[in-house]
């Protein structure tokens, strides 16, 4: 089913329609052991150079670890690298694939920015190892593209929605939804502070998403309403400082988010979630919360 949607009046398939993808039951994350805020690529990374606490940084996420294992996930960890002070991210680098007859496979990232592409060498290699068929974008085509960062799959299913406009360039989806046969939902990012599609979009399960309504144009949210029964809607305070759309519910059913978000947690409290609150307050003077700082992978 190759084809990119990218107005609500284009979509002619129901979910129930897309070929069925396994839940993953495994997390890919990277030791935050050179994670820092070394430069600035993105507006929460302003005035916080040098203001990591590393300490603090690794106590954090390994309590997140911790929380992956308590809801029975299986927990894979890979050393970082000097100088690649992003890595831990893993969300970013790679956009994995799996089918119902079990056979997986990846597409690798190009980075939008220089400072990040050294990354996906590394995680490349490590996709290599544990047997998933490695697919690289072609470069005289696609310009950027940086994993599931902006690529997130619809719960249990082989339709991607795919954001755009300042990591990752509309391009890019001609091609994943080639290489992998599946639908691309194409959702354009209208706010900088936005700059990944998973800091206002978080897929819950198969008919529920949360998301960040200022984030999207018009076409994009008329796209999520017509494909999910219950749109959660975050407000910009709960959204922007505690990025609370950077959540991850890997089972479609506990949410992983950063504590404090009380509006939002209540939300997905009364549409039957559980919620489980961590400090990735170090991570958010990067640009990043829970989503980002895993790969779920089969
Ligand atoms: N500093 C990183 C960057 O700007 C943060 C990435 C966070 N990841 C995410 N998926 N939002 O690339």
């Amino acid at each position: 089913m190759t084809k990119i949607y990218k107005t609500a009046d284009e979509i002619d398939f129901k979910t129930e329609d897309a070929a069925p993808m396994p839940v993953p039951n495994r997390v890919l994350m990277i030791k935050p052991t050179y994670f820092d805020v070394t430069y600035v690529i993105n507006p929460h990374m302003e005035n916080q150079i040098g203001r990591v606490d590393k300490k603090q940084a690794y106590a954090e996420w390994q309590l997140l670890v911790d929380g992956f294992r308590k809801i029975g996930f299986d927990i894979n960890i890979l050393e970082g690298q000097k100088g690649l002070p992003d890595m831990v991210f893993s969300a970013n680098q790679s956009l994995p694939y799996c089918n119902e007859n079990g056979d997986r496979r990846v597409i690798m990232s190009i980075m939008h920015t220089k400072e990040r592409r050294e990354e996906v060498p590394h995680i490349e290699k490590w996709f290599r190892r544990n047997g998933y068929e490695i697919h690289h974008l072609d470069k005289n085509k696609v310009t950027d593209f940086e994993g599931m960062g902006d690529g997130i799959w619809h719960f249990k299913r082989q339709i991607l929605w795919g954001g755009y406009g300042h990591r990752t360039s509309l391009n890019a989806y001609t091609e994943i939804s080639k290489i992998f046969d599946v639908p691309v939902l194409a959702l354009e990012l209208v706010d900088e502070r936005y700059y990944h599609l998973d800091t206002c979009f978080c897929s819950l399960d198969e008919e529920s998403v949360l998301i960040y309504p200022g984030a999207f144009s018009d076409t994009g949210l008329n796209m999520i309403y017509k494909m999910y029964k219950h749109v959660i809607e975050a407000g910009s305070y709960e959204a922007e400082k505690l990025f609370a759309v950077n959540a991850v519910c890997p089972d479609g059913k506990n949410v992983l988010i950063q504590r404090g978000s009380s509006k939002v947690n209540k939300k997905l409290h009364d549409h039957g979630f559980i919620v489980h609150e961590f400090d990735t307050n170090e991570f958010i003077k990067s640009g990043g919360s829970v989503f980002c700082m895993k790969q779920m992978i089969w």
